[in-house]
């Protein structure tokens, strides 16, 4: 017969239950991490994790869509600056409020994205190299359109005595395009190392691998003395962290050619501005600056 009391069987079994529950269940979220693959409370079997930034200025409230790891939604909240890791070995699905109506975004494993603004305002997830701890984030990967490219290096009077750097170079079009056009040096700088990768092999394809460079690095730790032009396609706040580094060391009469963005403080130096209308009807605008012989 068994001695024990009552209320200590009864308190030993909800332990067992509560242990079992924490054990058996793995928690949804630890810390900022979702965990939704296999790999129990740890989830550690994932070290490939979708990140998900916001670099809007507000709160954002976005959904886990039910799925192979979930049957009901998950609802989650990311403040501004957060970035939510989102642990799994499958595409995942997400929704949220655009500001009109419900967007929807896939979200791959080992891939960063972040809720940003479009040009008309619209809250939408970009794929970005942010999500990372050891770099800025300039911007998501938006490649500028080959006329628009064209453009800029023509404004910018790009030639063969011209050394152009991009940082934030994605896949290298615009030192490709001023060397393989104008035969000028070139230097691409990006984070995101499958961009720089695919960067180089279009330099060997269009035979200006011997002029131009491509380096896997944060752009804001990057030099730039040596650029005579500087060609750019990064969001204002990105333009304005720089803005030091080009203050710091391009020389007198340096050219900047900025696409879609003005640099913030900079619009007594814009020597020209003009825009240009692309096939989806959007409207690129493209700035000049030239760096003053004295500072
Ligand atoms: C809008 S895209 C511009 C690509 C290219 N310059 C063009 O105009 O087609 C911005 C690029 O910046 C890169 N980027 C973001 N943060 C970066 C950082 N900290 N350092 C270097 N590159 C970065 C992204 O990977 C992306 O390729």
């Amino acid at each position: 017969m068994n001695r024990t009391p009552l209320i200590v069987r009864i308190a030993g079994l909800a332990a067992l239950a509560l242990g079992a529950y924490f054990v058996m269940k793995p928690p949804a979220v630890v810390d900022d991490r979702v965990i939704l693959g296999r790999g129990g409370a740890a989830g550690a079997v994932f070290t490939d994790d979708a990140t998900l930034r916001n670099v809007l200025g507000k709160d954002i409230a976005y959904t886990i869509r039910p799925g192979p790891y979930r049957k009901a939604p998950l609802a989650r909240t990311l403040k501004p600056g957060a970035v939510d890791r989102i642990a799994a070995d499958q595409p995942v699905e997400i929704e949220f409020d655009n500001g009109s109506r419900t967007g929807a975004h896939t979200l791959h494993p080992g891939k960063p994205y972040s809720f940003r603004y479009d040009e008309a305002g619209v809250v939408k997830v970009y794929p970005g190299a942010h999500g990372r701890a050891d770099a800025e984030d300039l911007a998501p990967f938006v490649p500028t359109p080959y006329p628009v490219v064209e453009k800029m290096l023509e404004m910018a009077g790009a030639g063969r005595d011209d050394v152009v750097y991009d940082i934030g170079c994605g896949d290298g079009r615009m030192v490709i395009t001023a060397a393989s056009k104008y035969r000028a040096r070139g230097v691409g700088i990006d984070i995101d190392e499958a961009l720089v990768e695919q960067a180089r092999a279009r330099a060997r394809e269009e035979g200006v691998a011997g002029l131009v460079r491509f380096v896997r690095m944060d752009g804001t730790k990057a030099h730039v003395r040596e650029a005579t032009v500087v060609a750019l396609y990064l969001l204002p706040e990105s333009l304005e962290t720089l803005k030091p580094l080009f203050e710091k060391e391009l020389r007198p009469g340096a050219r900047i050619v900025s696409h879609s963005y003005r640099i913030p403080g900079w619009d007594d130096r814009i020597v020209r501005e003009e825009a240009l209308t692309g096939e989806t009807g959007r409207e690129h605008k493209i700035y000049l600056y030239r760096m003053p012989a004295v500072r």
